[in-house]
């Protein structure tokens, strides 16, 4: 007997294709989606995981989070309810989350969130000088609180200062290693429908002074690490440092990125701090005092509005990431 299909194939379709525009580490893009009558099934895609910087699948983890985030928001936006079962088998640790999709309300606001995750991006070029208010700051970490993630802004000065430093150190640890290196080159300018191409990363011109992002390689060492008073910290945290917690962070994450890109705000996830072992126990210990992990720092600041966004990252089709009954 073949099930009656209660949602439309192309409503599928179109939640896992604005889900397919979230962020995910390198533009990996490590998901793949299982359609039922009414069912999505999200799982980690392990061939795309970053084996020599993310060999626990922490930002693979994430990734994926923010991808379910997407794909509720979106089934929202497009009428209809979600029930999310997260890692719902235990035998099969890579199927992170079953969602159990049921008529609801087309919401007034539905064009204009499908247009914010449309639009949200990696923005790596200078913030402008305005600095992002403490309560600001707040309201994006209880944005990702509300979504079951952990999220503090560093507001602390020595707090910063040491985060500072920790991400500096961590860019020298991984441009020293060969093997990070290679992984990293390996996912720009591919010509493919993922990775980063030239158009999307900032030119010379564009550049933050003090806060060069990842894919410029390292920077120059200075007495004094530099602190963007005006910039804004967040550090993702939670007890255990385990899928689950990399899962919900996810989901946080693209709720707090979304609120972002709605306000004005740029938001670059700086995830080499976590991934260097050296430096992510050392921002345990010296940032959170040893009682949380941490599992992603980002900064935020404003856009300038006079420049256009960066070039659009692009996304493998449909048609390669979800499978239909
Ligand atoms: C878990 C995670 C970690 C990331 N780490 C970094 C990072 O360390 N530096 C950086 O510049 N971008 C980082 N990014 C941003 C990705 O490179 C970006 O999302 C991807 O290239 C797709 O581009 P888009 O966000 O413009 O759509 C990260 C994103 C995620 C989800």
């Amino acid at each position: 007997m073949t099930s009656t299909r209660l949602v439309p194939v192309e409503t599928l379709h179109r939640i896992v294709e604005v889900a397919s525009r979230a962020p995910s580490v390198h533009n990996t893009q490590p998901w793949r989606w299982h359609g039922g009558s009414h069912t999505l099934e999200l799982y980690a895609d392990r061939s795309r995981q970053l084996r020599e910087t993310d060999p626990d699948g922490r930002n693979l983890t994430l990734s994926c989070g923010v991808a379910l985030h997407h794909a509720q928001v979106a089934a929202g936006a497009l009428g209809w309810e979600t029930r999310v079962a997260r890692h719902p088998d235990p035998d099969q640790p890579d199927l992170l989350a079953f969602l159990d999709l049921t008529p609801g309300t087309l919401p007034a606001t539905a064009e204009e969130t499908l247009t914010a995750l449309d639009q949200r991006c990696t923005d790596r070029r200078r913030f402008t000088a305005w600095p992002v208010p403490e309560e600001r700051q707040a309201h994006l970490a209880r944005l990702a609180n509300h979504w079951g993630a952990r999220a503090v802004a560093l507001t602390d000065e020595s707090e910063r200062f040491i985060a500072e430093r920790l991400v500096r150190r961590a860019q020298q640890l991984q441009w020293a290693d060969p093997a990070a290196r290679a992984e990293q080159a390996a996912w720009q300018h591919r010509g493919t429908g993922d990775g980063l191409p030239v158009g999307s990363l900032p030119g010379p011109g564009d550049l933050a002074a003090t806060h060069p992002h990842r894919f410029q390689g390292v920077w120059e060492e200075r007495a004094e690490p530099d602190l963007e008073a005006s910039d804004g910290l967040l550090v993702f945290f939670d007890t255990y440092d385990d899928a689950p917690s990399w899962l919900r962070a996810g989901e946080g994450l693209g709720a707090m990125w979304l609120a972002a890109t709605t306000a004005g705000l740029a938001l670059v996830p700086l995830s080499q701090v976590i991934e260097v072992p050296e430096t992510r126990t050392a921002f345990q210990a010296e940032v959170l005092g040893s009682l949380a992990h941490p599992l992603l720092l980002v900064r935020v600041g404003w856009r300038s509005t006079a420049r256009p966004l960066p070039a659009r990252t692009p996304r493998r089709p449909v048609s390669e990431v979800l499978e239909l009954d």
